[in-house]
């Protein structure tokens, strides 16, 4: 028999209910309500017998706000897409694929933070003792005064970080935790919730910055650490293809900074290292440039990058042709063919099309259409771009070229990087090291491309 104070969680998006149903209303998912004990039904507010009563005072936009204080880890990559450091009593949510190297990333925070005078603790749910420490003699990190816990236990953990003040902790990974209030599993959304708000109000109550960790299952068996995001200050995600050692830091919401800032880390045999200029790995080796082969001068946060589009068009042996896209929308990819077969008569109705982002780094700036586009129409017409040249714009569906923004900032890029040409849409501002061959409209691109005229 249900309890008066059971709801229904739903594992898949976490909306609660007050009754059970084969399908949660919220995100459409079947089967997924499991039944919770809460302290008090859904959509009550919060007892406020005994509470002193106050009015509500309004405030002025307009006030002295000092910035927040930060804590300096020492990784500066990490620091930067954090905005400047952690913030003291800031809740931070580390998600990311199993494997990605998310404990790896957090270790090496961690003893770099204690290094610098931090006060700092790492709690793991998922590694013992021994296999931290060795990996931590690995990296050459052994000497760092972080103190290390193995616990999954939220009452031993909470009372352990009330007794002694640390200004970070981390915590390795959320899904393992549990507290005893609640019946469901570890790992369950009801759980995971639990332990995540208990730790989020010990941040902000003790001012310690808490870094919690949160695997990403694609088949969502594992309730995911949506639930936590609405939580915390800062979601950053650590991203990386498989096969390829780069990794990219991200912020996918920061109260206290940017949110497209990026950190990039090379994995290697001692941990990850911070790469500080991004464009020369995503290029790789120079050497010539082939037919199908643009450079996009990138902006990724605040940093310029310059990736290589690669793409291959030929000839479909099907009669449905294939369309594949790695590290680029598809959708944005779709586009652009449309545009270049509507409005410069390029169609690739019977081509497979192939279209690939080099060094595994995902671009999301309308700016790189032109460079997909280059490359497209250089793969199509077997002509090369000439060598030294790099492309941004973005293409409307009417087919003109767009300005965007930062495009001092490109072709300096370009420029340190040995580039002296650039195909743009027309510039305001001039890079004397690098000249540009401005476009207006797309059929104008494929012209210069397709005559190699520029
Ligand atoms: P890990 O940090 O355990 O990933 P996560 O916590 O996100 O699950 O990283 C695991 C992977 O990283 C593992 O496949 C081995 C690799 N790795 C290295 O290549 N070099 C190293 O120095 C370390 C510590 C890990
Ligand atoms: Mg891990």
């Amino acid at each position: 028999m249900a309890r008066d104070n059971a709801v229904y969680a739903c594992q898949a998006c976490g909306a609660v209910h007050a009754k059970w149903a084969g399908q949660c209303s919220a995100c459409n998912a079947w089967n997924t309500l499991v039944e919770e004990v809460s302290a008090r039904p859904p959509g009550a507010l919060a007892p406020t017998k005994g509470a002193r009563r106050q009015g509500l005072a309004f405030e002025t936009l307009e006030a002295e706000t000092p910035e927040p204080p930060r804590i300096p880890t020492g990784i500066e990559e990490f620091d930067r897409v954090c905005g400047g450091g952690v913030v003291p009593g800031s809740a931070i949510l580390l998600s990311g694929d199993p494997g990605v190297g998310k404990s790896t990333l957090l270790l090496q925070v961690t003893a770099q933070a204690a290094l610098r005078g931090a006060s700092v603790a790492y709690i793991s749910g998922e590694e013992a003792i021994e296999q931290i420490r060795s990996r931590a003699g690995r990296m050459g990190l052994a000497q760092a005064p972080v103190k290390l816990a193995a616990e999954t236990s939220l009452r031993d953990i909470l009372e352990a970080l009330k007794r002694e003040h640390f200004d970070l902790v981390v915590v390795d990974s959320v899904q393992t935790l549990w507290s005893d209030a609640l019946e469901a599993g570890p790992g369950s959304v009801a759980q995971v919730r639990a332990c995540a708000g208990e730790l989020v109000r010990l941040a902000k109550k003790r001012r310690t910055a808490v870094v919690l960790v949160g695997h990403v299952t694609k088949d969502g068996q594992v309730a995911g650490p949506r639930v936590v995001e609405h939580m915390v200050d800062a979601v950053l995600s650590f991203e990386g293809e498989r096969g390829y050692p780069f990794r990219i830091l991200r912020a996918g919401k920061n109260r206290f900074g940017a949110t497209d800032e990026i950190g990039v880390f090379e994995m290697g045999d001692s941990g990850l290292r911070e790469v500080r200029n991004p464009s020369a790995l995503f290029l790789g080796e120079g050497g010539e440039r082939a037919a199908g082969a643009a450079v996009f001068a990138g902006i990724e946060g605040s940093r310029p990058v310059l990736v290589e589009f690669q793409a291959l068009v030929a000839p479909s042996a099907y009669g449905t042709p294939r369309r594949a896209v790695v590290g680029w929308d598809s959708g944005r990819l779709a586009m652009v063919l449309a545009v270049l077969e509507a409005r410069c008569g390029f169609g690739f109705g019977d081509q497979d099309v192939y279209l690939n982002v080099a060094g595994g780094l995902r671009i999301n700036e309308p700016a790189a259409d032109l460079a997909a586009a280059a490359a497209l129409v250089s793969s199509a017409t077997d002509m090369p771009l000439p060598q030294g040249c790099v492309v941004f714009g973005e293409i409307s569906l009417s087919g003109e070229i767009r300005a965007v923004g930062r495009a001092e900032a490109r072709l300096r890029e370009a420029q340190k990087l040995g580039f002296d040409q650039a195909l743009s849409p027309p510039l305001t501002v001039k890079d004397k090291g690098v000249r540009t061959t401005s476009v207006n409209r797309l059929t104008e691109a494929v012209e210069r491309i397709s005559q190699n005229r520029y």
